[in-house]
């Protein structure tokens, strides 16, 4: 087993240069499924080097895909030879948007069984609203010893569905079982992140015929055929964001390329009420800092809204301001784990329920810390790049599941980052030591 490693940050350094964003977690995680219902090859290009790729590429290729590297960040994938439907949980339980297997593999073979996503540590994640959909276009739904079991007594109808709430991933995995059904699906109250739009558009650079993805109604015209393509996924949005706030953070002035500044829109919103400066270019945005941060009051809600994948970030600038924030999280259940860790930088949240208020302290101090999830790892990379000392950060799986190569990108843009093995002899010497302090 490989040993585990944490980062370790000397903060302090002023980001400066220029980084590049990779391909979008979000809606890669959803395309790679989505080859499952492609009748020809496909190639998928801007691929992100990041752990979930890695799962999603294996899943494929133990269904039967046959799965190419064509360059750094280019697959071909040839979904023809695909002759399983199952997705076991040792597959799918390290990563929770495994669940796109269900609408892809339902939408090629009319039937499939796939193990419910893992726990997750950002609270309770249902997937009633996945079923409901694909019980719409008239798939039997059971859950038995952590599989759902789906199959389609008819075949797949197109149908009318309405979402009791706003879902990312219902819509999407409604998208990839209705794409072949048979007649008009009707999506109302969808979803409208810019990976649905990817996803939807991947899809129709196939033969596809989906309307209307990134408005709140989605129609989806089933076609029988979808032939093969070359296809670039869109740059992250959240990475984007994530090295906009570090450069913030740090008073440093970095150029974010290959992004798409429409997507930005309500991140470098609320970053300029924050006192940060944003010139916005084609494919890029400028970030930099020539004056005092000050508190702002940030409310998460589905897009185009402040996204939810932001709010850990954009706490810890805030942490680094002048002046008391009041986070309302509008999404997410449980996504306030992480201010205890920013509590042993000096970090000064209260949090209630779905609320953190932040007494902005100027400053924060390094510390060992821990990743409780793949966004509070990037808080808290923020927060030790900005802070005065050492920062080591413990789990850091996590954030290697959506950054590609977050270590060297920093690197180049001027911090002092290392890995380093998680040593538990120096751990129990550190508990020892404490012990022998206190007595
Ligand atoms: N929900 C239900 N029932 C459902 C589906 C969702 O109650 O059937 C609830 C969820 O519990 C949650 C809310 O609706 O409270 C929104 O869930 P959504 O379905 O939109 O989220 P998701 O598909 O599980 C995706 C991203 C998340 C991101 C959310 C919100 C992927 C793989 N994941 O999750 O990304 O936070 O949308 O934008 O696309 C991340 O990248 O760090 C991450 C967690």
């Amino acid at each position: 087993m490989k040993t585990p490693e944490k980062f370790v940050i000397k903060g302090g350094r002023v980001l400066r240069g220029t980084v590049d964003i990779s391909g979008a977690k979000n809606a890669v995680v959803a395309i790679l499924p989505a080859v499952i219902l492609a009748d020809e090859p496909c190639i998928i290009e801007n691929v992100p080097d990041i752990s979930d790729v890695e799962i999603s590429i294996a899943i494929l290729r133990q269904l039967g895909a046959v799965v190419r590297k064509i360059s750094p960040n280019s697959y071909e994938i040839d979904g023809r030879g695909i002759n399983l439907w199952t997705v076991p949980y040792q597959w799918a339980r390290k990563m929770r948007a495994s669940y796109y297997f269900m609408g892809a593999l339902l939408g090629r073979f009319g039937h499939c069984r796939v193990s419910l996503p893992g726990g997750c540590p950002l609270g309770d994640r249902p997937i009633d609203q996945h079923l409901k959909a694909f019980k719409r276009l008239g798939a039997d739904c059971k859950v038995d010893c952590g599989m759902v079991d789906i199959t389609t007594p008819n075949g797949l109808r197109g149908a009318q569905i309405f979402f009791d709430l706003v879902t990312v991933g219902a819509t999407m995995n409604t998208i990839l079982a209705a794409v072949k059904a048979d007649g008009l699906t009707v999506i109302e109250n969808a979803a409208k992140e810019p990976h649905i739009v990817d996803l939807a558009s991947f899809l129709n650079s196939m033969g596809a015929d989906i309307m209307g993805a990134g408005t709140d109604t989605i129609k989806i015209r089933g076609v029988p055929y979808l032939h093969g393509t070359c296809y670039p996924v869109i740059p992250d949005q959240i990475e984007a964001g994530t090295y906009m706030v570090a450069a913030a953070a740090t008073k440093g002035d970095v150029l974010v390329r290959n992004v798409i500044p429409k997507h930005l829109e309500s991140i470098i919103d609320i970053m300029e009420k924050i006192g940060v400066k944003i010139e916005q270019y084609d494919d890029a945005v400028r970030v930099f800092v020539d004056g005092p941060l000050v508190k702002a009051n940030v409310k998460t809600r589905p897009h185009p809204g402040f996204p939810t994948d932001m709010q850990p970030q954009i706490s810890a600038l805030l942490c680094l301001a002048e002046g008391t924030s009041i986070i309302k999280e509008g999404v997410s259940d449980a996504r306030f784990q992480y201010v205890e860790e920013l509590r042993r930088m000096g970090a000064d949240i209260q949090v209630d329920g779905k609320v953190a208020v932040i007494e902005g302290t100027g400053s924060l101090t390094g510390a060992p810390v821990k990743a409780c999830d793949l966004r509070a790892g990037a808080a808290l990379m923020i927060a030790g790049l900005a802070a005065n000392g050492i920062t080591t950060i413990e789990d850091i799986f996590h954030i290697e599941r959506g950054y590609a190569d977050m270590q060297g990108k920093l690197r180049a843009l001027g911090a002092e980052i290392c890995k380093a093995p998680v040593s538990h002899e120096e751990d129990a010497k550190h508990e020892q030591d404490a012990k022998k302090n206190a007595v």
